[in-house]
């Protein structure tokens, strides 16, 4: 009899599952619409130029390879609270502890911690939401509570407001400030405006999930309802991610940003996260958070970063259309709502419609239906509208 003869076997992972079934596959018109990753319109991952530049200047410099501090270094800590608070982040600065974390993950899996050693072990969820965050917050040993959020081709704010609006005081809200994945539509302003005054009203702590800045509207647009609410006062934490806006995807950047109600609190916070930190990795991985440090510390770099951002951004705009034209053309029941913003596309369709375009068509995507938008180039738009068509 073995220690672990009574383990539980886990399916593999929704999402990450996906990619490994798809490099297994062997034929030649597979199209993996499954993980959010960019790809280039030769269907390449995009490694940008503003990276490779600030990649051969850390090179140049022939740098240590010494533990890094464990909230990261500090080029890369101010440049990443500027990007998240903009014209607010000086004067926000002593209220506000940030750490690196590996990725948005790590960062939602810090946060989750704290949220439940310091304040009440509760956590807001909307429905749908990234399938990784039940996980997240349940091995944090989360209650989890759900809001309903819409989908198809509107968000349905008076029923996410009325159910956020019934949460007990105290509770940390999962919101993500724009291209909420999977639905891919956002709150307008107005539902912000609401969103804040319930937030302030309950005490709820928000906790933004922002790994898509940029690709919305733009850096700024994007970061604005982060930004109202610390205008307003709320106590609040932000989880950052440059996979996708930088294209770091394996280096595991991110960063954790606590706003607490004083510098003092923000102080405390900082030895608990750090402590925290020290037993789940010890201190962070130096290179990543070294190359966008480097993009955030020179202005021309910075430039360039928002320049390939911006193309990014078009880029998947160009295939939400370009999807959407296909769609029609090949006679599909199922449409791209105008609107939407980001990555993903909820398309509806059903699980076993998913197994059907995996089987017959050589198309992944989650059985949830979610189909990234960012793996699609002209070349596959019509074999993807046309199999979604048969499927559909
Ligand atoms: C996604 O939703 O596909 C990405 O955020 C990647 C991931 O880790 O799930």
């Amino acid at each position: 009899m073995g220690f672990f003869n009574d383990t539980e076997l886990v399916p593999p992972d929704p999402i990450l599952g996906l990619t490994v079934a798809f490099l297994e596959d062997e034929r030649p018109n597979k199209v993996n619409l499954g993980v959010g990753a960019y790809r280039t319109d030769g269907l390449e991952p995009f490694v940008l130029d503003c990276v490779r530049k600030a990649e051969a200047r850390l090179l140049e410099q022939g740098l240590d390879m010494e533990y890094a501090p464990v909230e990261g270094p500090r080029d890369y800590i101010e440049g990443s609270h500027r990007l998240i608070f903009g014209e607010l982040s000086e004067e926000l600065a002593e209220r506000t502890f940030v750490t690196q974390s590996p990725g948005g993950t790590g960062g939602l899996r810090l946060v989750g911690e704290l949220v439940a050693r310091e304040m009440a072990p509760r956590i807001g969820l909307s429905t749908p939401s990234w399938v990784n965050h039940e996980l997240i917050f349940t091995r944090s040993r989360h209650e989890l509570h759900h809001y309903p959020y819409g989908g198809g081709d509107t968000i349905d704010s008076g029923a996410m407001l009325d159910a956020i609006s019934k949460l007990p005081e105290r509770t940390a809200l999962i919101i993500q400030p724009c291209c909420h994945n999977p639905v891919g539509l956002d709150p307008d302003r107005d539902t912000w405006l609401e969103l804040c005054e319930i937030t302030k009203r309950l005490d709820l702590f928000p906790i933004f999930d922002f790994a898509y800045q940029g690709f919305g509207e733009s850096v700024e647009d994007d970061a604005w309802p982060i930004r109202h609410f610390a205008r307003e006062g709320v106590e609040l934490a932000v989880t950052q991610s440059y996979s996708k806006n930088m294209g770091l995807y394996g280096h595991r950047v991110g960063a954790l940003h606590v706003l607490a109600a004083t510098p003092d609190d923000a102080r405390r916070i900082g030895t608990q996260l750090k402590r925290t930190i020290r037993s789940f990795y010890s201190t962070p991985p130096c290179h990543g958070a070294r190359l966008v440090g480097t993009v955030l510390s020179d202005s021309e770099l910075t430039a360039n970063w928002r320049a390939e951002l911006e193309q990014m951004r078009q880029r998947i705009v160009a295939m939400r259309d370009g999807l959407a034209g296909a769609l029609s053309e090949a006679g599909a029941t199922l449409e791209v709502p105008s609107g939407q913003r980001g990555m993903f596309w909820l398309s509806g369709l059903s699980r076993e419609q998913v197994d059907r375009l995996r089987d017959d068509h050589a198309i992944y995507c989650p059985s949830s239906g979610r189909l990234n938008l960012a793996g699609l180039a002209p070349g596959s738009l019509r074999q993807v509208a046309e199999a979604v068509a048969t499927v559909g």
